[in-house]
């Protein structure tokens, strides 16, 4: 690997880590330096490498794709809060899972999620709307939208009344104390040590008593979670339609070698919560923050709406419905060409592998580099950086365009399975936003694009908000 070019490292114990936390899009700049494949120096040191050639992806995600496992050193704290349910099974667990699964997320599913999704962005709607008409314009919406996405996968994902618009749970701040801290410095710092030093988290101190303290609630109600449900199905199929319920229902019809277990199923609520909340509210915010800077790109996504939906109090679209908008669909994919909530994701090779004319040595993390992708002038042309929602519109584009080299979801056999519960949930969240308010830029507001796992605005997303009138 000593030939792989790439930048040199910034410091003996944390390689380029420093770049990557607070340089926005380093490995978009990387691939775009030093070619599609990149060395660059992790924790410790440690080599890591960057890929964003479409053979070695297509090799990695769908040909070989059981040789290239989540990397084990960063996962330690993930399997204590989440288990190992769909998102960190690995092999013939992972396969059994993901097959038994993929039913649940089919398209008639997804389609009866649609109204829980507009329950709630009804609510988020009414609550923008109280802080407009009480004189405030200039509205920090993170909390908001983020609130909105718990909400929605709490209830499509298990049944699972949040409420976190309108008030507190335990769960809710469970989920908060272990992915929003107020530091997320030492949140970080911590979560390596984790991940390098075995037993860490039995250390006596505050972070980790917290730590565990989170996690016993979150293992405590997603108990109590599936036990009601089992009670509930030993009368017949459960009847609820929320991914939990299709789930338990699904795997009580199958022989007993491709059922999963109660740990497993059990695992699968957080992972639900983990995979599906912060991704679909870092990509909305994104898109809001996009159509603030683009005014003309918002006014004809309204003026498509204000067509569809005529009285903004009757907004009910069905799944069909919200689909066929074919410029909410641009604006859609182009949100998460340039603001993919995961800019990379990353592997650990279990054998040897050839990249091009390099050998790769077992137990190598490599970074799948997705947003390079999604902004390479090469695909994409000269504006490949630009917010453009109308490329999607033109064929000389959109013939260049594969699933190998557009993948906000991943591609193959470990892509996304809440792809389309997340473009769902989406479209309809951005639709009630667009059809009742405009969405400017607050003067003066700054903020920087964070990544840690998903890449968000940080501090927050500050924008000034009125009203449609009708
Ligand atoms: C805009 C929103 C979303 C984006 C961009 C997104 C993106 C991704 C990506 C890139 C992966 C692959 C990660 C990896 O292999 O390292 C993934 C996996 C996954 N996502 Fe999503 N996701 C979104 C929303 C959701 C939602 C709403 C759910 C659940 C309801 C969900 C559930 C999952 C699960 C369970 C996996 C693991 C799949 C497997 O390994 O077989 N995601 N997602």
């Amino acid at each position: 690997m000593r030939k792989i070019p790439g930048p040199p490292p910034e410091s003996i114990l944390f390689g380029n880590i420093k770049t990557l936390l607070t340089e926005e899009d380093s490995y978009v700049k990387w691939i775009q330096k030093y070619g599609n494949i990149v060395k660059f120096y992790g924790i410790f040191n440690q080599t890591s490498i960057l890929v964003a050639d479409t053979k070695i992806i297509q090799d990695m995600t769908l040909n070989h794709v059981y040789d290239f496992i989540k990397p084990p050193n960063l996962l330690a704290d993930a399997i204590l809060i989440a288990g190992r349910g769909l998102v960190l099974a690995e092999g013939e667990e992972h396969k059994r899972q993901r097959k038994m699964m993929n039913p649940a997320f089919a398209h008639n599913n997804v389609k009866e999620m649609v109204p829980t999704f507009i329950r709630v962005a009804s609510t988020l709607i009414g609550l923008i709307e109280d802080k407009v008409n009480s004189g405030e314009s200039n509205i920090n919406l993170t909390p908001y939208i983020s609130k909105a996405t718990l909400d929605v996968i709490g209830l499509a994902g298990f049944n699972y009344e949040f409420n976190s618009l309108t008030s507190s749970n335990e769960l809710a701040e469970a989920y908060n104390a272990l992915f929003n801290s107020p530091n997320p410095t030492l949140r970080f710092i911590s979560t390596v040590l984790a991940n390098y030093i075995p037993f860490f988290r039995e250390i006596p101190i505050k972070m980790n008593r917290d730590f565990k303290n989170a996690c016993a609630i979150i293992n405590r109600v997603s108990k109590k979670l599936m036990e009601e449900k089992y009670n509930e199905a030993k009368n017949g199929e459960l009847k609820s339609k929320d991914l939990l319920s299709l789930l338990i229902n699904i795997n009580m019809a199958l022989p007993d070698e491709e059922k999963i277990t109660n740990d497993e199923l059990q695992y699968q609520i957080m992972t639900f919560l983990i995979a599906g909340h912060e991704t679909t509210s870092s990509t909305t915010l994104w898109c809001l923050y996009s159509l603030a800077h683009y005014p003309h790109e918002q006014d004809l996504l309204r003026e498509e709406l204000v067509k569809a939906f005529p009285d903004k109090s009757k907004f009910n679209p069905t799944f069909d419905e919200i689909n066929s908008l074919e410029y909410l669909n641009c604006i859609v994919k182009e949100t998460l060409r340039i603001y993919s909530p995961a800019p990379v994701v990353g592997r650990t090779n279990v054998e040897d592998k050839v990249f091009g004319e390099y050998l790769i040595p077992k137990n190598t993390t490599i970074r799948i580099a997705l947003l390079a992708l999604h902004k390479s002038p090469e695909i994409w042309g000269p504006t490949a950086n630009e917010f453009d929602p109308k490329r999607w519109l033109d064929p000389s584009v959109t013939k260049n365009v594969t699933n190998l080299n557009y993948l906000p979801f991943l591609t193959g056999t470990r892509s996304c399975i809440g792809n389309k519960f997340a473009l769902t949930e989406f479209k309809i969240l951005l639709s009630m936003l667009i059809r009742n308010f405009v969405f400017k830029p607050t003067e003066g507001f700054e903020f920087k694009k964070r990544t840690m796992g998903v890449s968000k605005p940080s501090p927050y997303l500050a924008l000034t908000v009125s009203k449609v009138e009708c």
